[in-house]
Order: C-alpha cells, then sequence, then structure tokens
C-alpha cells in the first residue's frame, strides 16, 4: 500500500441515523482493490487512523466506496465532516490478502456459495458476492438487520444473487430471525452449498460457523471488526487461528471460520481498552 493525499467524496449516502456511505474519486485503488481488502482512512491530517473495507470499488469509475457506522468518536467526526465536495485527507491501501475465489468446484460444476452478511458487516461482503457471481457462481445472500429502517443495499445484493433471504430481528422486513436462521434456510435449500462466507459483528460470525460446522462446509468469516488501526503494529487484531497467533490486518482479515477460536477472541475483546472498544462498536449496533 502507499499514502497519497485528498481524495474528493462524490457521493454519500445516509443509510441511517448512524451509518452513511462514502464514494471516494481514487483510481488507482478502484484499479487495485481485490474482495476482502481494506483500506486506512484519515479524515483529515490530525485523524486517526481508521480501517474500513472496501465496500465497492468500480475501476472504470475510478471510486471507491466505504460504509461507516458512527459510534466512535473517530466515526461520528467522519459522519459530520465528510460531505460531498470535502476530501478524505488520506487513504492507504488496498491492505489485507483478498478473498481468493475460484471459478469452479473439483467436479468442474459452478459453486454455490452463500454469502451473509450482519448488519454493518453487509457492505464487506458484497464485493465477495459480486466476485463470485461474476466467476459463475450461483450465490445465496443472506442478510441480517435489526429492523427496516437500517436495510441497505438490498438492490445491489439481488443484481449479484440468484436468492436473496432478508431477516430483520422484529420482522419489519423480510422474514423475522436472525442470519443464522437464514443460512439454515439457505442450507437446506443448497445441499450442495460448497462454500459459507460469513461478515458482521463477532458473535454472528461464530454463531454462522457453528451452523454450518456439523455439515463440514467450508466458511470464511472476516475479522475486519477486531481491527484497530489497521497497520499491524497495535496488536490489537490478534487472534488464534489453528492453534496459531495471527493478525487480522496482516494475516487476515479472512479466516476458516472452524479454526478461529472464538473464546479466545472473546475475552479479548471483553479486555478491550477505550480506542479497541470504540472502534468495535461499530459492529456491535
Ligand atoms: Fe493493529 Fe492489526 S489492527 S495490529
Amino acid at each position: 500500500g502507499h499514502w497519497a493525499s485528498a481524495f474528493p467524496i462524490v457521493e454519500r449516502e445516509d443509510i441511517s441515523a448512524v451509518t452513511f456511505s462514502l464514494t471516494v474519486r481514487h483510481p488507482l485503488m478502484a484499479k487495485a482493490a481485490r474482495p476482502g481488502q481494506f483500506v486506512i482512512v484519515m479524515s483529515h491530517a490530525e485523524g486517526e487512523r481508521i480501517p474500513l473495507t472496501i465496500a465497492d470499488f468500480d475501476a472504470a469509475a475510478g471510486t471507491i466506496t466505504l460504509v461507516i457506522q458512527a459510534v466512535g468518536k473517530s466515526t461520528r467526526e467522519m459522519q459530520r465532516l465528510c460531505q460531498v465536495g470535502t476530501s478524505l485527507h488520506g487513504i492507504a491501501g488496498p491492505l489485507g490478502i483478498p478473498t481468493p475465489i475460484e471459478a469452479s468446484t473439483r467436479s468442474g460444476a459452478p459453486p454455490t456459495i452463500v454469502c451473509v452478511g450482519g448488519g454493518l458487516g453487509v457492505a464487506p461482503v458484497y464485493p465477495q458476492a459480486r466476485a463470485w457471481h461474476d466467476a459463475g457462481a450461483r450465490v445465496m445472500g443472506v442478510l441480517g438487520f435489526r429492523n427496516r429502517n437500517l436495510v441497505f443495499w438490498e438492490n445491489k445484493f439481488r443484481d449479484v444473487c440468484d436468492e436473496l433471504i432478508l431477516c430483520t430481528d422484529d420482522g419489519s422486513a423480510g422474514t423475522q430471525g436472525m442470519v443464522t436462521d437464514g443460512l439454515r434456510l439457505a442450507l437446506e435449500a443448497h445441499p450442495e452449498t460448497s462454500e459459507v462466507i460469513a461478515i458482521g459483528p463477532p458473535v454472528m460470525m461464530r454463531a454462522c460457523a457453528e451452523v454450518t460446522r456439523p455439515h463440514g462446509i467450508r466458511t470464511s468469516v472476516s475479522l475486519n471488526p477486531i481491527m484497530v488501526d489497521g497497520t499491524g503494529m497495535c496488536g490489537g487484531c490478534r487472534v488464534r487461528v489453528g492453534g496459531e497467533v495471527k493478525f487480522a490486518c496482516v494475516d487476515g482479515p479472512d479466516f476458516d471460520a472452524h479454526l478461529v477460536d472464538f473464546d479466545d477472541l472473546a475475552s479479548r475483546l471483553r479486555r478491550y481498552g477505550e480506542e479497541e472498544a470504540d472502534a468495535m462498536a461499530q459492529w456491535e449496533t
């Protein structure tokens, strides 16, 4: 990755009272970005460095899109200051190991992939769903939100998914239930599923891993939510995976869900300091 300065915000969408998207002009990043990767953003010269998944990228338009939930100090500041016509001070990236997308299963048939997004996790799972769709896979989308007011990108997902299951906690949109319920439905309808990708709050990713574990379906989670500065320096994103110590921002953010030690992760998240808690908070609403 590299640092460069002043990236104009060309579009902003306020998805809810706390969630907003920014589309930023950055032709090099738009060309280089791959699904699963993230950038580190500084909204102004004295701003904190915030790791954010690249939720969309358009090489032809030369733009990338970030989806942000304003609940910590820095993200609330971005919500206030980042308007169309202003610029982001700095963007570093693309960072992180891209998600491997393989066009066919070992038998040669197109794979069936279930992409699960919970809340803010709906944004980072989108480029993965699109890449699988473009590679010829059958893509099932399972999106979960607390209520209908928080639903976003439903139509973008409809464009790249063969089927879409929308779940809300209170049943105000789609079916009432959690994404794990939607995931179970998708797996019942498609026992041939070769891979599940789940992105959202750590508790949700853990629950999805337990749904797929008995079926032995390869499952990947993105540990984006536990990143703090995204640089490999702070140690905030340390995680045990298959008995080894990994750093989400350097070795991930995608990991095999069945190998992630979610117990260790949960106890570490409870011990988080204020800065980490801020970074995490955006995933919990
Ligand atoms: Fe700081 Fe990974 S986020 S080391």
